[in-house]
């Protein structure tokens, strides 16, 4: 039977604790004067490498770079355009539930397999999981025709 791939190959509940934990600590670095929501990610690659990355806003608004973003860019400055995440954990500093937004969910997903799995901050300070592909079932492909 082919895996169903909404269901999270669930990460070792320490190393998903470790990850969360590392998202909040980035998001504190987070440069966010114009919405002061304070965002963190940290990206488990599949090679066991961490990379974290924080939201960077900027005067002119559209400029700004979400914290997944960041992270992903970081890690393939860091390791290289081979890298695969195995999960990604999204953390606020502002006590709110909040899922990666669309481009974020199209850039988790440029390096992602269909069951890697997405951690973001749900309603009461909880953590939901989902995977990618649950989060965006159907990612832009550039494909040769
Ligand atoms: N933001 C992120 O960094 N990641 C998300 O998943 C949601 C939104 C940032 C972008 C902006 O700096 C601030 O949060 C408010 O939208």
């Amino acid at each position: 039977m082919s895996p169903n791939h909404n269901s999270p190959t669930p990460l070792d509940p320490t190393q998903a604790a470790d990850l969360q934990q590392r998202a909040v600590a980035v998001a504190h670095n987070a440069y966010a004067p114009y919405s002061n929501f304070r965002v963190g990610a940290a990206v488990l690659l599949t090679d066991g490498n961490i990379v974290t990355g924080c939201n960077v806003e900027n005067a002119s608004y559209r400029l700004t770079v979400c914290a997944e973003q960041a992270a992903i860019a970081a890690a393939v400055g860091l390791h290289g355009p081979a890298i695969r995440i195995r999960a990604i954990a999204v953390a606020n500093l502002n006590n709110t539930a909040s899922q990666p937004c669309g481009a974020c969910r199209q850039t988790i997903h440029e390096f992602s397999a269909p069951d890697t799995v997405v951690f973001f901050p749900a309603q009461g300070g909880t953590t939901a999981e989902a995977t990618i592909a649950a989060l965006l079932p159907a990612a832009f492909l550039l494909t040769n025709s």
